[in-house]
């Protein structure tokens, strides 16, 4: 077995035909993940616009793009007004929470913007439906945040399957650990922690292992069943004596593996939701933990999240997969297996080991930058800012086939997440037309 077409690995750089302007709706962590590209390779992007609520975040990001005070707006809808005048630049990005990415898509489509949507794309799935109609419409280029799609340990297991270094696909285990202070940080105390006001557990963290397995199969998904709940977070599990804030003298504090103070005060986990460095005063973190909810009890909190999803997806063909959420593990990294007529696959988001039945040999696939690239900047093992590149190439030379996130191909594993979350509550199969 020779597969060392696998490990060519397309370069972060790429050099642009002129400087692409860029207005960012959301000025947070993926506002500034996306378009870290532009600093990092000059004359590629230029941030000409931002809105964000937050003055301070829409200050960091003006600033350092120089953007003037007239394009800096707070309210989304602000800059989609600005807009209606003429665009304010050639491309937006929509980095804001998940409820606020349906309205100003459609707006910006209407406008006539190219688009870098983070996903979950919408909040149902007639929503979904409408965006992609109102993308054919107009004819502007969508591509939705499904970073993995673009990260190199991905490219290149796709690519390994697409050559039929399995023979035929026959199943997949796909997992996604999702590691237990994660949990608590984003879906128990954090900003996804209700279900009706962000989305489903299945979309809001896991669409993309149901786009990745789609993809990886190369079929429609046309049937779905999924089972989980909430395990652990929630009152009934509560230990006696447990106060409403870890800051309140809880008698647990100390022996609990969510107490906020071990995981922001004395671990500086996740910090950089309070726009905190990891070096900051104990007492700034103290502060935040006794006045939002990242320093409440987490059997106390208005959470809906599942803590363990199991779902079983049936694709076109008959090839199956099975996919597990997990919040009770002590890392992260997406695992998978690849079980084919003619090999297996092995891997853990870094490395992955094929195994030929035919030869007997196996072969290790782990991913060794380019001289001089920047993936380790990037987060989602290389993804982000390698769906930054891709994006930018796209627009810049109207070539749409570079984005394999299309608008078109998310829909439809969105479609599969809404029909999981149906399945897991009410019992039933859901078949996907
Ligand atoms: N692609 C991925 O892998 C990935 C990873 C994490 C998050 N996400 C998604 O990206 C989106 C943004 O997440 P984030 O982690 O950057 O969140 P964030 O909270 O860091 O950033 C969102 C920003 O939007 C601003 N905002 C809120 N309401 C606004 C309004 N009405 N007008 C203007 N600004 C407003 C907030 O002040 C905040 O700065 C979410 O939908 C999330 O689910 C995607």
């Amino acid at each position: 077995m020779n597969e060392d077409f696998l490990c060519e690995v397309k370069p972060l750089e790429i050099k642009t035909s002129r400087e692409i302007t860029v207005a960012v709706m959301g000025a947070g962590s993926r506002g500034n993940e996306y378009t870290a590209y532009g600093k990092l390779y000059p004359g590629t992007m230029r941030v000409v616009a931002v809105a964000d609520t937050d003055a301070a975040r829409r200050d960091a990001m003006g600033d350092r793009w120089g953007v003037p005070s007239e394009r800096r707006f707070g309210d989304f809808r602000e800059m989609l007004a600005a807009g209606r005048g003429g665009k304010l630049a050639d491309v937006m990005i929509v980095a804001l929470p998940d409820a606020l990415h349906y309205e100003p898509a459609m707006e910006a489509m209407r406008q006539g913007y190219d688009i870098l949507l983070e996903k979950p794309m919408a909040q149902t799935a007639q929503e979904c439906m409408d965006l992609l109609a109102r993308q054919r419409e107009t004819g502007v280029m969508v591509a939705v945040g499904h970073v993995l799609r673009y990260a190199p340990y991905f490219r290149a297991l796709k690519k390994a399957l697409d050559a039929g270094v399995v023979g035929e696909i026959v199943s997949i285990q796909h997992q996604e650990p999702v590691m237990y202070a994660h949990m608590a940080h984003s879906f128990v105390r954090g900003n996804w922690h209700d279900s009706k006001a962000t989305t489903p557990m299945i979309l809001a963290k896991t669409c993309h292992d149901l786009d990745i397995l789609k993809w990886l199969v190369g079929r429609r998904c046309v049937r779905v069943s999924a089972e989980g709940g909430i395990a652990l977070f929630r009152a009934d599990k509560a230990p006696a004596g447990a106060t409403a804030r870890c800051t309140d003298g809880c008698p647990h504090e100390g022996r609990c593996p969510y107490s906020a103070i071990d995981i922001y005060e004395r671990k500086r986990w996740f910090l950089y939701v309070f726009d905190l460095a990891k070096d900051c005063p104990s007492a700034a973190i103290m502060d935040r933990l006794r006045t939002t909810d990242y320093g409440r009890c987490v059997y106390r909190m208005d959470n809906d999240q599942p803590d363990h999803i199991v779902a079983t997806l049936l694709f076109e063909g008959g090839a199956t997969a099975s996919f597990t959420m997990d919040a009770f593990t002590p890392w992260g990294g997406r695992r998978t297996r690849v079980m084919g007529t003619l090999g297996y696959i092995e891997g853990d988001g870094k490395t992955f080991t094929m195994h030929r039945f035919d030869t007997g040999k196996s072969q290790v696939w782990s991913f060794v930058p380019p001289e001089g690239e920047k993936y380790k900047d990037s987060g989602h093992a290389g993804g982000d800012l390698a769906l930054m590149r891709d994006f930018l190439q796209a627009v810049d030379t109207r070539d749409f086939s570079l984005l394999s996130s299309s608008l078109e191909a998310s829909v439809e594993s969105h479609l599969m997440g809404f029909a999981c979350e149906r399945s897991r509550l009410s019992g039933t199969k859901e078949t996907l037309c």
